[in-house]
């Protein structure tokens, strides 16, 4: 089905976005110089790109239960494999971008909402095994076949939990008492993603980052986007169209909010 909101918004995003060359704050020009434009490749890139193709041709049909506002394309209760790997997993560029930014911020505790088939946290995790990653599934099939994907990578920083993220995210939070990284990718409806939002807020400090995956997708997915960046604990977003990233530097001393595009869509911003 095309989904409209998000073509208009796409339209509407190139419009109004900048490159990177166009950021002032040294912070943030450094930050997507390595998050989004640093061509740096890492190992871990290929073997996910190995894992996320075969999975791509598992037709294995397993039981799915989707607690959230649906996967993106489809909401049988039996799926194949190949069609979660397509549909419900985050696109390879979204994975390095994830690495890049728990890497940038050396972030050592990490939570991510909505583990699927396992990519992205191994992605979040994949920097360094310091990097304790928690990550919570509601769909017990689904967390089987990610749990055997985070062998694979010999992930035992993974932390996988079962369970609605209203009873395992205040848990886990609970558990470590301090955010340096969240990652909320699933239940993409506006009252939840706000409610997990404020859950986070006790637990995040100066370096923290959240991000927020397909603000975008739906009408209410863009007003809980809106709704979090008029937050006064935040203190600038970057809207990269797929992500939205929250930081809450206090040092910071004028609210800002960024959308900002890779310079090879803009290639005439290069120069400045
Ligand atoms: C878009 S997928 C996550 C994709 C994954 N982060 C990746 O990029 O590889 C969202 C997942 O969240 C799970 N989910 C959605 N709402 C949930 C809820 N309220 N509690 C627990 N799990 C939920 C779904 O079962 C689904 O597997």
């Amino acid at each position: 089905m095309i989904n409209i909101h998000a073509i208009i918004s796409a339209l509407r995003f190139y419009g109004q976005a900048d490159t990177y060359y166009r950021v002032h704050s040294p912070f943030v020009f450094e930050f997507l110089q390595i998050i989004l434009e640093d061509n740096r490749h890492y190992y871990i890139f290929d073997q996910l790109n190995a894992l996320r193709s075969e999975l791509h041709k598992n037709k294995t049909t397993i039981e799915v239960e989707d607690l959230g506002a649906g996967s993106k394309k489809s909401n049988l209760k039996k799926r194949s494999i190949q069609s979660i790997a397509k549909t419900a997993v985050s696109p390879s560029y979204q994975s390095e971008i994830l690495f890049k930014i728990a890497q940038k911020i050396k972030a050592q505790t990490t939570v991510e909402l909505g583990t699927s088939l396992g990519l992205s946290a191994i992605s979040l995790a994949g920097y360094a095994q310091k990097n304790q990653v928690y990550t919570l599934e509601g769909s017990c099939f689904v967390l089987e076949v990610a749990k055997v994907n985070f062998d694979l990578f010999d992930a035992t920083n993974i932390h996988p939990r079962l369970g609605h993220f209203d009873n395992t995210l205040p848990e886990i939070l609970k558990k470590v008492k301090q955010l340096d990284l969240c990652y909320i990718d699933g239940n993409h409806a506006k009252s939840p993603t706000l409610q997990y939002f404020k859950m986070c807020l006790p637990y995040v400090h100066k370096h923290s980052v959240l991000i927020f995956d397909d603000i975008y997708w739906s009408k209410e997915m863009t007003e809980a986007w809106e709704t979090i960046k008029e937050h006064e604990a935040v203190k600038f977003t970057i809207d990269l169209y797929f992500f939205g990233l929250v930081f809450f530097n206090a040092d910071i001393k004028e609210v800002q909010h960024f959308k900002i595009l890779h310079s090879k869509f803009k290639p005439w911003q290069r120069y400045i």
